[in-house]
């Protein structure tokens, strides 16, 4: 996989803080349900300084003002402002510290944070060990760095099944940044970085789930927008239901009774200074 050059990177989430916005409340549920492991491999107190990178339009970052409660801080960064913006309109965001920050050079002080945590953000990183390396310096000794990203392409239902949807109706064949996505897909791959970085007691968690979808709506529209916002925020009501039906076709062989069954993979590297 070549990696996208890094002004693409930027282009590619200025265009997908809208849908990751609009749709962010929407998803919200079903986001808490990954976050909680995320958060569980942290291990938050109250009153600890917390920094959460890559936070998009608030996930996991807002669960966390409650965990550290009134004597502790929350801090969420991220490289896209467009995608801050979004963040400052949620509920709860008032309850955050919120400023624009690469993970590659993060403006802050040395051993200033007791937790940082990142959900599927450190594979869009160019250079993650540089990434984590300012992770290790920000955290002071004895602070602790949970990051959560996707496992292996084929251990997902949606992603494939979207990429081969749009791939049909529109002729375009998965992108670099698509498989940026699984880039941590493999086991041990990221608990390499951490050790890169300078990490001790490194672990890895990997958690599959295996949900039921319904049948009776297109409960895929939030994670089309938000992942091929790039190709669909141009698409008129005609192509988008072109690319509605062949998503259901693709989906037809998963049905049963109970809905469509669909498989999902997460991996979550923590590690210590
Ligand atoms: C898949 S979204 C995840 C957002 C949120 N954490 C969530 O799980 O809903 C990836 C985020 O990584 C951000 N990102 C990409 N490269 C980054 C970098 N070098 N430093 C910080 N954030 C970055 C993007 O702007 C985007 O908001």
């Amino acid at each position: 996989m070549t990696l996208p050059p890094p002004d693409s990177v930027l282009d590619y989430w200025s265009v997908k803080a809208d849908p990751w916005t609009k749709w962010a409340d929407t998803v919200a549920p079903l986001a808490a349900r990954f976050n909680m492991h995320l958060i569980e491999e942290a291990r938050i107190e109250p009153g600890m300084r917390v920094l959460d990178m890559a936070s998009g339009a608030g996930e996991p970052v807002l669960m966390l003002p409650e965990l550290v409660g009134p004597e502790g801080s929350v801090v969420a960064t991220d490289v896209v402002p467009e995608m801050l913006s979004g963040l400052k309109r949620r509920k709860g965001a008032d309850a955050l510290q919120i400023c624009a920050a690469d993970m590659q050079a993060l403006p802050f002080n040395d051993a200033s944070f007791d937790r940082a945590t990142c959900r599927f953000g450190i594979m869009f990183v160019p250079d993650p060990v540089a990434g984590l390396s300012q992770v290790a310096r920000v955290l002071k000794a004895g602070g602790r760095a949970s990051f959560m990203v996707w496992g292996p392409r084929e251990d997902q239902t949606l992603f494939p099944v979207l990429a081969e949807a749009i791939d049909r109706v529109f002729g375009l064949a998965p992108d670099d940044h698509h498989y940026q996505i699984f880039r941590f897909g493999a086991d041990g791959s990221l608990t390499d970085h951490f050790e890169q970085a300078g990490f001790i007691n490194i672990t890895e968690r990997s958690i599959k789930f295996t949900p039921k979808a319904p049948t009776d709506r297109p409960f895929w529209r939030p994670q089309l927008d938000m992942s091929f916002g790039h190709i669909m925020s141009d698409k008129n009501e005609a192509e988008r239901a072109a690319v509605d039906a062949e998503i259901r076709a693709l989906l037809e062989p998963m049905q049963t009774e109970e809905g469509y069954q669909m498989k999902a993979h997460i991996r979550i590297a923590s590690g210590d200074r």
